[in-house]
């Protein structure tokens, strides 16, 4: 049973492999956080699609992976139509900032997008945003640092002055996006175009109100892989559920504590599951 390939610069795209684990219960994954390139959302393009490339070959070469999930909203932007032209037999996913799904769920017709200096820099995003209803009003936030802050605040040596830069960042890019609320005026939705942010979310909506709603894209993008790999015939046999060890594997360009502290605290898998990648 080939697993499913799963990355992101860091361990952001945890919170999409927690909605793939869900819904594809009998698949295996492979998850590389590219801790050692990051943030990716403040480098440039090119850097991006470079890493991209490398990692997908990494992927493939190294765990003969069936489908690949670019869990990176930054990543997608710059590099997804490289790796289809690259690797077109193989079942790719990518993420983007659901501002279609907001569309249909503000009611004031204001919403906030949160992401990255690259995706919101990046074409793929501009024709994005150029191709919703125009009466729907976008205020959008690079968050640069944010990425980064929530990246470091797992690793056990940086926690604390790292989580209190997240609540600086936090407040920062929220008093700049603001006035939120159901109040006529104001914010009433907000996207969360970055899978980092995905773990900052209970201190968001603090800040943000309870009347608010915040959308990430961990869910659609399972249901998505659900459907493809489904369509091309690859889903694994469902006759048992996989056992829950050794179901996942992950591995990391960059600090191998870190990963063990995220992978723990926010799927609950145990630290022998993480390894260093090699030659990626
Ligand atoms: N998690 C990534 C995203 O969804 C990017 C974070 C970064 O490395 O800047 O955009």
């Amino acid at each position: 049973m080939r697993p499913i390939g799963v990355f992101d610069s860091g361990i952001g795209g945890l919170s999409v492999l927690q909605a793939l684990q869900a819904e594809l219960p009998h698949e295996r994954f492979v998850y590389l956080a590219d801790t050692g390139h990051a943030p990716y959302g403040e480098k440039s393009e090119t850097f991006v699609r470079q890493r991209s490339l490398a990692i997908a070959q990494h992927l493939i070469e190294q765990h003969h992976i069936k489908a690949l999930v670019v869990a990176c909203n930054t990543a997608t932007a710059a590099a997804i139509h490289v790796l289809r032209s690259h690797h077109p037999q193989l079942v790719l996913v990518g993420v983007e900032p659901a501002l279609k799904p907001a569309t249909q769920l503000t009611r004031t017709g204001r919403v906030g997008v949160m992401a990255t200096q690259g995706t919101v820099g990046s074409e793929k995003f501009q024709r994005l945003l150029a191709s919703m209803d125009p009466g729907i009003h976008f205020e959008v936030k690079a968050c640069n640092g944010l990425a980064l802050a929530i990246e470091q605040s797992t690793l056990p040596a940086h926690a604390s002055p790292a989580q209190a830069q997240v609540g600086q960042l936090l407040q920062q890019y929220v008093t700049e996006l603001g006035p939120f609320g159901p109040q006529s005026g104001h914010i009433d939705t907000l996207v969360l175009g970055c899978t980092h942010y995905v773990f900052a979310q209970e201190q968001l909506q603090q800040l943000v109100g309870p009347g608010v709603r915040l959308i990430s894209t961990g869910e659609p993008v399972a249901r998505q892989t659900h459907r493809l790999l489904q369509s091309a015939g690859l889903l694994s046999p469902q006759a048992a559920p996989a056992h829950a060890h050794g179901r996942v594997a992950l591995y990391t360009t960059g600090d191998l504590e870190g990963l063990k502290a995220a992978a723990q605290r926010w799927l609950g898998l145990p630290g022998d599951d993480c390894h260093a990648a090699v030659g990626v």
